[in-house]
């Protein structure tokens, strides 16, 4: 069977690392809320800061399962969609006994940066492990999809095209057909320059603003169409290893899919006019003949494409477009992996 590896329980528990990606080309919109299938075919590179570590261990004489981020015990939502995940870890495992997940997480989390990604492809790493579900990358991110989207191309590093998969067929088939994988690129030599506008939680969750986009914006299909063709022309400028092309791609395809919550019935609106001052000085950074190019997620953040070379020049012009905010700089990061201790 296909994503499988032979089994192999790791009694001790188990411990995985993962870090953020963006989406280049972005994921918006599920045709199936349960299987976390999406519209449109997605593209993103994952990067080398704000790793997430994450350890799950099996608890014979536990009633429930018992999460902590950072030390502190989750609760809710959240606490609800790490037990639904390990749900469907036991399931598969053919197991009852509970986990203790102890998680520790760089990212701001909730703040558009896609702490998201990172939390749950590690846990996928380290849940699979723990439960010995004996799987492959390509498994792995089918299974890290399944607790958020985006967490499916983190299984990868550099950069990681997710497959929307048939739309036809049955829920099985569906299911399998859906999954990321690295995408080859020449020569790119990349960094990601990330302003923290805003690093509180957001008033919408991207979950519901995604939902709500795809319910009632008139421009939600238009830009899901020329996703499609946005990907096509991103392959060919990773293979081309042609940056400009790359990051003016993402930046349409990005702002093309902030237009359609704007659209959204009522307007979800995730930038902010910090946001837009950032934007500006890219654009001033572009006249001066340095390649630069801006994407947002679901929040205020900036995130800016550019060369390696030029990122520390691109930080200090988004530094002074935005006071007193945090500024990082990323380069293509790792996939997720169990790290060395308790294997
Ligand atoms: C704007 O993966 O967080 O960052 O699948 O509902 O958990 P769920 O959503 P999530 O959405 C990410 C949306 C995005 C774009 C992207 O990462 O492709």
């Amino acid at each position: 069977m296909p994503g499988r590896r032979p089994r192999e329980r790791c009694d001790g528990g188990a411990t995985a690392v993962a870090h953020p990606n963006i989406a280049l080309i972005k994921y918006w919109g599920k045709r199936d809320e349960r299987l976390f299938l999406p519209w449109t075919d997605s593209l993103s590179m994952t990067l080398d800061i704000f790793p997430t570590t994450t350890r799950v261990r099996l608890d014979a004489a536990a009633g429930q399962d018992t999460v902590t981020l950072d030390g502190v015990p989750a609760y809710g939502q959240t606490l609800r969609r790490v037990t639904a995940f390990l749900g469907l870890v036991r399931e598969r495992a053919g197991l009852r006994q509970r986990a203790v997940v102890q998680s520790r997480n760089t990212v701001p989390t909730g703040a558009g940066l896609a702490s998201s990604a990172g939390g749950f492809a590690a846990l996928a790493v380290a849940a699979a492990a723990a439960y010995g579900l004996g799987l492959d990358a390509r498994g792995l991110s089918r299974l890290a999809r399944r607790g958020s989207g985006s967490a499916s191309r983190s299984v990868f590093g550099g950069f990681a095209l997710w497959h929307a998969g048939d739309a036809a067929g049955t829920d099985a088939e569906a299911d399998l057909a859906s999954y990321a994988e690295p995408v080859p690129t020449a020569g790119l030599d990349a960094a990601l320059v990330v302003a923290v506008l805003d690093a509180g939680p957001k008033e919408v969750s991207s979950r519901a603003a995604m939902r709500r986009t795809v319910a009632t914006s008139p421009l939600y299909r238009p830009w899901a169409r020329s996703s499609g063709e946005d990907l096509a022309e991103m392959r060919a400028a990773l293979l081309r290893g042609d940056l400009p092309a790359v990051g003016e791609i993402a930046e349409r395809n990005a702002l093309g899919m902030h237009a359609t919550m704007l659209a959204a019935r009522p307007a979800v609106r995730y930038l902010s006019p910090a946001t837009l001052t950032v934007l500006d000085s890219v654009l001033q950074l572009r006249r001066e003949g340095v390649a630069a190019y801006a994407t947002m997620d679901a929040g205020p953040n900036v995130k800016v494409l550019c060369a390696r070379a030029d990122a520390q020049r691109v930080a200090g012009v988004v530094r002074a477009a935005a006071p007193g905010r945090a500024v990082h700089i990323a380069g293509p990061g790792p996939g997720a992996r169990l790290t060395g201790g308790d294997r």
